[in-house]
């Protein structure tokens, strides 16, 4: 007789389907095709061009939507800024009381819409009804909460105004609502593209809004491709862009949007890391791998799609994982009891082959099941790519699919270097049944969310978003919401014209002399040294006056690339306590305050400032240093409410190297407004003090070099200020910029940053005396958040 063990792994399981007669039913209503919902309407769906939405299981139509043209975009662009006038002036509580009934009225049709979900894109029931669709409802009801608190949590705040959100197809749903929820909360507006893939929810949330009465014009949906896009990230009547997709489009939005002001979060591509240590629990682990890479098919931009193996168990993991994947099911993504349904389209389907041939042609042993799979639809089996060269193809570029590839590792530190040598940064996973050294590799990985002994757990209450090329911004819990917030009333300062014509540039008139033995020029200060410019030459500081009052060294890009260099070496400033460094800038500030008369003079001298005005610039810069001092142990992270048994570590951490361009109208406050909240988070700072009145910066180099700042921490290059922004802005190894003058062309730094998609702060000219020029703002500016989710329990 057979053993029971043996009946339970030959089991044969009957077809489960999930029925889908609501959804086929509605699909039939809609047989003349979907218009565009636009000020809480739908367009004539005959109107226009249209184009086909398909069931990528069968291949069969499931609908006619609109394609969008740019008239479509600007008509629901008019008629998002309408409706902002009346929805940003609702109280929270108002606005709070439709994000409810939205969450509830998701719950109430969450069958329709996981089915629905289904047979648009592909992906198992049991995900759409298990994940996708409870995490929308989530998502609408904490951000329901967060517009109760707004007005108490985020004091001096208001909402962005219309937003424009583009999202990708792999979890269509999912990505509105992390889009239109913090968007709402806040008190903007919205125009939504979903992906061409996959409209049908999004058509189908329409429904809902107008069932919930949600006023008019507060969400449009147009529908089509990437035109239709590409018209809505142009629109002038946009003030924000949230974009979820491919890294090459999020690198044309940056580049499109370039100098328009607009605020702009990325959630790009990744390839992350899945490290398991040799102490793992395996089988875990296993199951671990099986969540990482083959939910959703592997089209999930976080997929734990490289496996980082300790040498030692690789063979072992392997052979266990090879005979796990014998028992996944693929097939029909109905079917309660799929595991990997089909992948979104034809055309993702022939990348994600064509990616696994170029891995076996590049030398990878390639391991597929030999499970049955579906002859008709785009489906794939299960693969896991081994003898991986850190270097392939497959090892390198997202594949977005079922497709894991595996390395192996020897040490913590090649572990460590193995996963963070990538140009993404989204996500990591760590196993290890060690937390002391889990907790290690995940302080030391350069990803925004990093799981230990999990994968793939998302949560409204905690923030998801990338590192590095992954993009910037994070969606989720309360720092997603500041993407859809801007501090202040939004009026320009008018304080700072008073110093008259303000020039990135040293005047096209000042002189530019060479350097020559009896040297009276104020040199460059690079990695703890004075250095001389590398261009040979100074060029003459005038006062308002027109009175020469020094010499400032004409720095180029040869002295940034220097700077750069030396900020390299000093990792240990992020790595330093925050007591440290806090006591470090309490010494700057003594010796800062010690010597303000020197201060005062320099400034009087260049600027023409009267001696108050000088005194009181000076005392701001000591008052906002000792602040600084203050709060570098004080910019906490937080441990967010996600799920049970979890902590769910918020942490701020510095970016790394921060490029940071000062302005011509504080020559000292400015720099120091701006250099001190980017060291105390742990940054290392090249700063571009005032082109035309930089010996207030160069001053204070002497400052720095008695004040036990570690070489490299912090640079000064003076010269001509749009040159050097530019050149910090196309620096692969400078991870986030402020430009902060104002006679440097924003859309310059801000095309020239899409090489390595750092973010660009064009902070304008704040009142530097004033309250708006310091605080948790310019701390939150200068850190990202790293969300690490541990676990317990047996
Ligand atoms: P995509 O980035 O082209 O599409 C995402 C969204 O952007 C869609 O709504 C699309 O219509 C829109 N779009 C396309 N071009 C645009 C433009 N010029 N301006 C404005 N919007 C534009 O991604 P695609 O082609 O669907 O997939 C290609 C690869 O991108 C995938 O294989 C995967 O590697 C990656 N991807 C990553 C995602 C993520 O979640 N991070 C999601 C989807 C794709
Ligand atoms: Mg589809």
């Amino acid at each position: 007789m057979a053993h029971i063990k043996d009946v339970l792994n030959s089991m044969d399981y009957g077809p489960a389907p999930e029925g889908n007669e609501h959804v086929v039913a509605w699909l039939e209503t809609h047989k003349a095709g979907f218009g565009h919902f636009i000020d809480g309407k739908f367009t004539d769906p005959g109107a226009g061009k249209s184009f086909k939405v398909t069931n990528p299981a069968d291949g069969k139509l499931l609908a006619r939507v609109a394609d969008g043209s740019a008239e479509d975009i600007d008509r629901a662009v008019s008629a998002a800024t309408r409706a902002f006038k009346s929805w940003s002036k609702l109280s929270g509580h108002q606005r709070a009381r439709y994000l409810y009934a939205i969450a509830r009225n998701v719950q109430k049709r969450d069958r329709f819409l996981a089915v629905l979900e289904t047979m648009d894109n592909g992906k198992p029931i049991r995900e759409t009804r298990d994940i996708d669709i409870p995490l929308v409802a989530r998502h609408f009801y904490h951000h329901a909460g967060w517009a109760e608190l707004l007005e108490s949590e985020f004091p001096g705040y208001r909402p962005v105004g219309v937003c424009g959100q583009i999202i990708p197809w792999n979890f269509p749903l999912l990505m509105l609502a992390w889009k239109i929820a913090p968007a709402l909360a806040a008190g903007n507006t919205v125009v939504l593209k979903p992906a061409e893939q996959t409209p049908l929810t999004a058509l189908a949330f329409a429904e809902i809004c107008r069932e919930v009465g949600l006023p008019a014009g507060v969400i449009n949906i147009v529908t089509g491709e990437g035109d239709t896009g590409a018209a809505l990230v142009a629109h002038e009547g946009v003030q924000k862009l949230a974009f979820t997709g491919s890294t090459d489009v999020g690198r044309i939005i940056r580049t499109a949007t370039a100098g328009s002001g607009k605020k702009l979060s990325l959630e790009l591509g990744g390839k992350s890391p899945f490290i398991v240590f040799d102490d793992a629990d395996i089988d875990s682990a296993v199951e671990g791998l099986v969540d990482a890479i083959w939910f959703n098919q592997g089209e999930v931009c976080c997929a734990g799609s490289r496996l980082l193996v300790q040498e030692g168990i690789a063979e072992k993991l392997y052979a266990k994982l090879r005979a796990r994947m014998e028992t996944l099911r693929v097939g029909s993504p109905l079917d309660k009891s799929t595991d990997i349904g089909a992948v979104v389209s034809t055309e993702q389907l022939e990348r994600i082959t064509s990616l696994v041939e170029k891995g076996r042609a590049e030398g990878a042993e390639v391991f597929q099941p030999s499970i049955a799979i579906p002859g008709t639809g785009t489906f794939f089996a299960p693969t896991l790519m081994t003898g991986v060269e850190p270097a392939s193809t497959v090892a390198v570029v997202e594949i977005f699919g079922p497709v894991l590839v595996a390395m192996t590792f020897r040490t913590p530190d090649e572990a460590v270097a193995l996963a963070n040598n990538t140009r993404f940064g989204l996500a990591a996973s760590v196993w290890s049944e060690n937390i002391s050294r889990s907790l290690d590799v995940a302080s030391r990985l350069k990803a925004g969310v990093i799981w230990i002994n999990a994968t793939n757990l998302f949560d409204a209450a905690a923030g998801f978003g990338g590192y590095r090329e992954s993009g910037f911004g994070r969606e989720g819990g309360r720092e997603g919401l500041f993407e859809y917030l801007v501090l202040g009333d939004g009026k320009p300062k008018g304080k700072t014209a008073a110093m008259g014509a303000l020039v990135a540039a040293p005047s096209a008139t000042a002189e530019i002399v060479a350097i020559d033995e009896v040297d009276r020029t104020a040199k460059l200060f690079i990695g703890g040294k004075q250095a001389r410019p590398d261009s040979g030459y100074s060029y003459a500081v005038t006062s308002s006056a027109g009175k020469q009052v020094g010499l400032a060294g004409l720095g180029n890009r040869k002295d940034i690339r220097n700077a750069v260099e030396a900020a390299g070496k000093a990792e240990g400033w992020g790595a330093a306590t925050a007591h440290n460094r806090a006591q470090i800038l309490y010494y700057l500030a003594e010796n800062l305050s010690s010597r303000s008369e020197e201060f005062e003079a320099r400034l009087r001298a260049m600027t023409g400032a009267s001696k108050r005005q000088a005194a009181e610039e000076v005392a701001a810069a000591v008052r906002r240093t000792f602040f600084y001092a203050g709060f570098a142990d004080k910019h906490d992270g937080a441990v967010h409410s996600t799920k049970s048994r979890h902590v769910t570590l918020a942490m701020n951490e510095p970016f790394g190297i921060m490029g940071v361009v000062c302005p011509d109208e504080a020559p000292l406050l400015g720099f120091v407004s701006l250099v001190m909240p980017a060291l105390a988070t742990g940054n290392r700072v090249v700063a571009v003090p005032s082109s035309r009145y930089p010996l207030a910066a160069t001053d204070f180099y002497q400052i720095v070099d008695t004040s036990d700042v570690p070489d490299g921490v912090l640079s000064i290059v003076t010269g001509n200020a749009a040159e050097l922004a530019k050149t910090l802005a196309d620096h692969d190894e400078v991870a986030a910029l402020w430009n902060f003058n104002s006679g440097v062309d924003a859309a310059l730094v801000d095309k020239a940053s899409s090489g390595n998609l750092k973010p660009v702060w064009n902070g304008g000219s704040p009142d530097w005396q004033g309250g708006d020029a310091q605080g948790r703002e310019y701390l939150r500016r200068a850190t990202q958040v790293k969300n690490i989710w541990v676990p317990y329990g047996e």
